[in-house]
Parts: structure tokens; C-alpha cells; sequence
């Protein structure tokens, strides 16, 4: 590959690390500039104008969206639409097999609960509270007759405090989605994996009033008409051109100390990926013998496996990088420069000592999730528990819904395998003296876990019997069985935390840390690490080399489809259309020319800084249009949570031109571009 050594270069020469303030993107806009971003900081991120944040939006909580269309057209991910659109398939209509397209705005399909949130504005009141104002009086001054909400949100443990306004739409209907067979070609096989084929992407639009303000779902409501939209690039990409991505991104700890990193790499992470390898292959093996099975437990499956992959992907990740050790010898440097600074000189070792006494009990935490949580009948046995504990009235209706939320898709058999599992790990992982008392009198009395299993699920009533009386559900023996967890269930509660470093008696040393380590390493840049709030990350497109001679090119394409499409694999069974179109070579403007033959981009790697929240996030050029929707990363990127290797870290995206090839060649929905400004 001729580029390969340059294209190196190239990205280790640029700081491709780093999820950024929107409002104080002015501190990073020469760097940007240099590498081909044509816009103002201004143009990104402005209070009193219009500016790119205004086509940017949380998308349902968890994932990333933008605008295409100054009629309120948004575009996210398959992966981030799918509960939605299974919510609204049904065995006539399954969109989520046979796709969707909505024939005209009638048809657009209203998604109960979905919600998208604009971000208003972002103010760093750090200040501001440290002059005596209150977090409470800021936030009602901010949302005060307006409907906005308000929230303050620390960055850099605590250093710094910023204020979020956001308007949020409540009016949000599936306007089209690919069938499965394109929106998660490849499933869990290629899932974290390069190279890529997946038509990763769905269609929504927002409504509002007639004054373009939120509003509960009316067919009186009309399409937003947001401030800005994005352009949609067609020109297509090259190695090295600059890429910009606009999302938010959920959770990083790329300042945490090697006590912390250890934690994740050699206790935190093993564990975890043990008992959900455990509990895939139980799912996996009564799936490989029946098709009702594996249908109802497909997205468990996607799951547990996604963390499950990605975790191991980090693990390595940290391993072959040396991030504990590189961490120990920057921190030996901290320590010899702080040894004259009373305010710093015992930090280091605080700090240590705060891990050694958080640790056990965050591991337990994490084991209880792991292992108990994973039972399945555990959430329903809970929330009968939970119910009777209160003294609620369970009646039938009540009884039904809560079978319906927690037993939908349930198989008695397979949880009954993985609970059995499941216990012993946690009683093998756990040391016996912080055993919940009453697990500890069953096991001597059963002789085993899987003898507690058994007898719990050859004497509950839960799947057999309904309505249940509450003197039947005092006595069932799985209600029983969540009460023997009362404590680890409150200590659960006590160590909820995002990381291990942010339980408060570890944190609280942080917010020093950062500043020392600001003063330690001034020449350094801190982002703020990931929290679920608005940034940008900003590198090129690029291909990376893979194992040595291996270089991974930046593009795939419809050929790649082609090569993979088994229809007897469920994963590469692609639609007949696409064969169809394939033969015909039919592809329209969308084609282009690769390696001398007519084919079709489909998905291409950059180098951008990305994390999970930043699926369905926009890929933007350095004109700020839009060539692609952000949705994953190579398994070997995924310790950038924890450590960024420029040389190594890309993020998968879907190209724009495969978006609108399958909008319009196989869901023949050529209209919905005519919406959108195409360059
Ligand atoms: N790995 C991506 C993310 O972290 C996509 C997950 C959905 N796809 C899947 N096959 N499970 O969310
Ligand atoms: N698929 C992830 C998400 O849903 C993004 C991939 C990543 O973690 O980088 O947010």
C-alpha cells in the first residue's frame, strides 16, 4: 500500500486524541485548520448564531443524531433506532426484518418515549458558584418559562463546573430503516471489527408545534424546523483528508492512575468477560438448536456480547500498549516533582491507599452485576419482591405488565442453565465471610450452587402461575432468593458509580490530582474526559497497518458485501435486492470507480476519538458537510477509554453515499433525498 508508511506518519504528526469543549474549540481551531477544517470556530459552536451544534442531537438517551433537512429529517444509527423499531413491528408488519419507508408524511410511525435533546447552550459556571451562587438557583434562572432542562455537570473531577441547557423533542417518528440484512449486516461476527460492511443507519424526523416548540405527539404537529442542518457530501474521501465528529460520547478515564488501570485490565475485566462467556455460550448452543430460540434471544445476544468483545479488545489493548507500567514511570516523574510541594508531596500515595480500600467492595458490586443480575428471572422476582416489601397491591394487571417487561422472549430452561452458573461463579468469587447469610444456610443445606438453583426453579411458581396471591409470592422461593440480597443490593447502590475512580472516596483526590497534574505537564492539552455532554473530536481518514504487512485500507465496498453474503449464515444474508442490484450494476450516482471496477463505498476508518454515545454521531468534512455516520471502533482501538494510540485507534463509520445508495436503489425512497441538500 503506497500510503501506508506516509499516512503514518501523517497521524502520529497530528494530535488525532481528544474529545473537546465545543465552546472552547477556538483553543484547538489552528491545529484543525492545518489539517484541512475550512470553517471558524464559530461556525461549530456560538451562543448568539446558528452554528453546527444546532444540527447535533442526544438521540433517545444513549446514541448521537443530525439534522439533514431543514424539515426536521434526523439520521442515526440501525443499532441506535432498533428498540424503536421493534417496538413498532408486529408479526404483519416486521420493520425490523423487511425495513420501512414511509410513502409520505402520513406514514411516518410516532415511537412512543423516544425523545431527541437539542443542546441550547454550555457555560463553564465555575465561577459563578465559587461567587455564591447555588447550582439550583443557576439552573431554575436558565430553564425558568421556557421548558428547557437544566443540568451541571463536573468536568475534570470537580475542577470545573458546566452548565448544559437542553430543549428537548418529545414528537419523534421512524421515517425509514434498511432491513436487518443491510443495518446490522455482519451482527456480532464483524461487531468491533474492520473490515466493515454494515449499512449501520436509520431515518427519523422531529416534530413541534406551530411555533416550532416541543410538544407531546399531535397530528396537529408539523416538522421541526431546526436552526441548522448539515450538507451532505458526495464527492467521496481520500486517505488523509480531514474528518470532524460532532457527538456525545459517554465515558473515558484517560487520567486515571496504573491502580485504576490494573483494577480494569487484570480484575474488573477477566471477571467480566468469563461469566458473560459463560452465559453467551449457554444462549449460543440453544440457538445453534432451534430458530424461536435464537430469534427471541438475538438481542440479549448482541448484548452481552457487545461489552463482552469490546472488553477483551481493551484488555488487550492496555496489555500490548504498557498503560500500567507507562502510567507507574509518569507517575514515579510526578512524585519526584511533587516531593518539595507540601499540597501534592502525599497525593500519590492517598490515592493509592483509596484504591486499596474502595477496590474489594467495587469488585463485589461488579461481580453481584455480572453474575445475580445476569439470572434473568432476577428484575421480575425483584420487582415482585420489591412490591411486597412496600406492601403494593400486585394485582393481575399490574402482575401481567411486569411478565410482559421482564419474561418477554424468556426460555425457563436456558435461565435456569446460566443461573446455575451464575450463582457458583459468584460463590467462588467471593469471599465467604461477605456471603449474604441466608445464601450461605442454603448452600450447606443443598450442598452446592446448583443444587440452590435447582430448588429454587423446581419450586417457584413465577412461570407457571398467574395472578400469584401475595401469600404465594412471600413464599416463592426466587422472591426469597432476591430478598437473601438485600444488603449487596443496597451496597450496589452505595458503589454506583461510572468508574472506580469515581466512587467519592477515591474521587476526592482526583480533583487535586488534575491540577497538580496541569501544573506537572503544562505543555500538555486536557480534554475533559467523555461524560455524555456535546464534543468534538477531530483526525483524518485513514487505514492502519493490522499485524506487520497487514495494512488496512480506509474503504470498503459493495464488492466486500458481495464476498461475504452466505444466506446460509444469518449474519451475511443480505437482501435479494442488493443482489439484484449488484448483477445489474444499476448503482445510479451512487457509483464510483475502485481498483479499475464500478462498485459502491460502504463503510471507512478515521482517526477520530470516539466513544460509546458517539453512535449515529455525523462525520464531517473540512467544510463541515456530512460524509458519514460514526458507529463503532476496531476492537483494538477500544482502550482509548482508558489510552489513545494514534497509530492504532480508528473509528468505523458508514459512508453517506452507501446511506443514500440504499435509500434510494433498495428502499426506492429516492424522495427523501430530494429533502436533503446533496453536494
Ligand atoms: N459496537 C457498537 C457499539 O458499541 C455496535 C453495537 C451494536 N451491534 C451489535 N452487533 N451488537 O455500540
Ligand atoms: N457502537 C458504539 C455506540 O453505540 C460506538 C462505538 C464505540 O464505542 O466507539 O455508542
Amino acid at each position: 500500500m503506497l500510503c501506508a508508511l506516509a499516512c503514518i506518519t501523517l497521524t502520529t504528526a497530528t494530535a488525532d486524541e481528544g474529545m473537546w469543549l465545543p465552546n472552547r474549540i477556538k483553543e484547538r481551531i489552528k491545529e484543525m485548520r492545518k489539517m484541512g477544517f475550512k470553517l471558524k470556530a464559530d461556525d461549530i459552536y456560538s451562543d448568539n448564531k446558528a452554528s453546527l451544534k444546532d444540527a447535533v442531537v442526544q438521540f433517545g438517551g444513549g446514541c448521537t443524531g443530525e439534522f439533514i433537512s431543514s424539515e426536521g429529517l434526523l439520521l442515526t444509527n440501525h443499532h441506535c433506532g432498533y428498540g424503536s423499531i421493534q417496538m413498532l413491528s408486529s408479526v404483519e408488519h416486521d420493520y425490523l426484518t423487511d425495513g420501512y419507508w414511509a410513502k409520505s408524511r402520513a406514514e411516518e410511525l410516532h415511537v412512543p418515549g423516544l425523545t431527541v435533546s437539542l443542546l441550547v447552550k454550555m457555560e463553564d459556571v465555575t465561577d459563578r458558584l465559587a461567587a455564591g451562587e447555588t447550582a439550583k438557583g443557576i439552573m431554575e434562572k436558565e430553564t425558568e418559562g421556557n421548558g428547557y432542562t437544566a443540568e451541571i455537570k463536573p468536568i475534570y473531577y470537580g475542577n470545573q463546573q458546566m452548565l448544559y441547557v437542553y430543549r428537548t423533542y418529545r414528537d419523534v417518528r421512524l421515517v425509514g430503516t434498511p432491513p436487518s440484512s443491510i443495518g446490522k449486516f455482519g451482527g456480532d461476527t464483524d461487531n468491533w471489527v474492520w473490515p466493515r460492511h454494515t449499512g449501520d443507519f436509520s431515518i427519523f424526523r422531529v416534530y413541534a408545534n406551530a411555533e416550532n416548540e416541543p410538544a407531546d405527539y399531535s397530528e396537529n404537529n408539523v416538522p421541526y424546523r431546526p436552526a441548522r442542518h448539515f450538507e451532505v457530501s458526495t464527492k467521496g474521501i481520500d486517505e488523509g483528508d480531514f474528518t470532524m465528529i460532532y457527538g456525545f460520547p459517554g465515558n473515558t478515564q484517560e487520567y486515571v492512575t496504573a491502580d485504576a488501570v490494573d483494577y480494569v485490565a487484570k480484575m474488573a475485566n477477566p471477571m467480566k468477560i468469563a461469566l458473560r462467556t459463560i452465559r453467551l455460550d449457554i444462549i449460543s448452543e440453544a440457538q445453534a438448536k432451534d430458530v424461536a430460540t435464537r430469534i427471541a434471544y438475538a438481542a440479549k445476544h448482541a448484548n452481552i456480547a457487545n461489552a463482552w468483545k469490546k472488553w477483551q479488545g481493551e484488555s488487550l489493548g492496555l496489555e500490548r500498549l504498557g498503560t500500567a507500567e507507562k502510567k507507574r514511570a509518569y507517575e514515579a516523574e510526578f512524585a519526584a516533582w511533587a516531593a518539595d510541594k507540601p499540597q501534592y508531596a502525599n497525593l500519590l500515595d492517598s490515592m493509592h491507599a483509596a484504591y486499596s480500600e474502595v477496590i474489594p467492595h467495587y469488585f463485589e458490586r461488579e461481580l453481584f452485576n455480572e453474575s445475580i443480575m445476569g439470572m434473568e428471572f432476577f428484575n421480575y422476582a425483584y420487582w415482585l419482591h420489591l412490591g411486597q416489601m412496600r406492601g403494593e397491591k400486585l394485582t393481575a394487571d399490574k402482575q401481567a405488565e411486569a411478565r410482559e417487561k421482564y419474561l418477554t422472549d424468556h426460555n425457563v430452561a436456558i435461565d435456569r442453565a446460566i443461573s446455575r452458573r451464575m450463582l457458583a461463579e459468584y460463590v467462588a468469587r467471593m469471599p465467604k465471610e461477605n456471603l449474604p447469610a441466608q445464601l450461605a444456610e442454603a448452600l450447606a443445606k443443598h450442598g452446592s450452587a446448583e443444587a440452590v438453583v435447582d430448588n429454587i426453579f423446581d419450586n417457584t411458581l413465577l412461570f407457571t402461575e398467574y395472578p400469584l396471591t401475595k401469600e404465594k409470592i412471600a413464599a416463592d422461593p426466587m422472591v426469597q432468593f432476591v430478598g437473601w440480597f438485600a444488603d449487596a443490593l443496597l451496597k450496589n447502590r452505595d458503589y454506583a458509580y461510572r468508574n472506580l475512580s469515581n466512587v467519592p472516596a477515591i474521587e476526592k483526590w482526583y480533583r487535586t490530582y488534575m491540577k497538580a497534574l496541569r501544573e506537572f505537564d503544562n505543555e500538555r492539552a486536557f480534554y475533559p474526559d467523555a461524560n455524555f455532554t456535546l464534543r468534538v473530536a477531530y483526525g483524518t481518514v485513514t487505514g492502519y497497518e493490522n499485524a506487520d504487512g497487514e495494512y488496512h485500507t480506509h474503504l470498503t465496498t459493495i464488492d466486500g458485501i458481495i464476498a461475504k453474503d452466505n444466506p446460509n449464515i444469518y449474519d451475511y444474508d443480505i437482501p435479494q435486492s442488493l443482489r439484484d442490484t449488484y448483477k445489474s450494476k444499476d448503482y445510479g450516482r451512487w457509483a464510483i470507480t475502485q481498483n479499475g471496477k464500478k462498485s459502491v463505498p460502504v463503510c471507512f476508518l478515521a482517526s477520530n476519538h470516539t466513544s460509546g454515545g458517539n453512535s449515529g454521531s455525523p462525520v464531517l468534512n473540512g467544510k463541515g458537510e456530512l460524509i458519514g455516520i460514526n458507529f463503532d471502533r476496531t476492537w483494538r482501538s477500544t482502550m482509548s477509554d482508558i489510552e489513545f494510540d494514534p497509530t492504532i485507534c480508528r473509528n468505523i463509520s458508514v459512508d453517506i453515499r452507501y446511506v443514500l445508495f440504499v435509500i434510494d436503489r433498495i428502499g426506492g425512497a429516492g424522495y427523501l433525498i430530494e429533502e436533503m441538500d446533496v453536494k
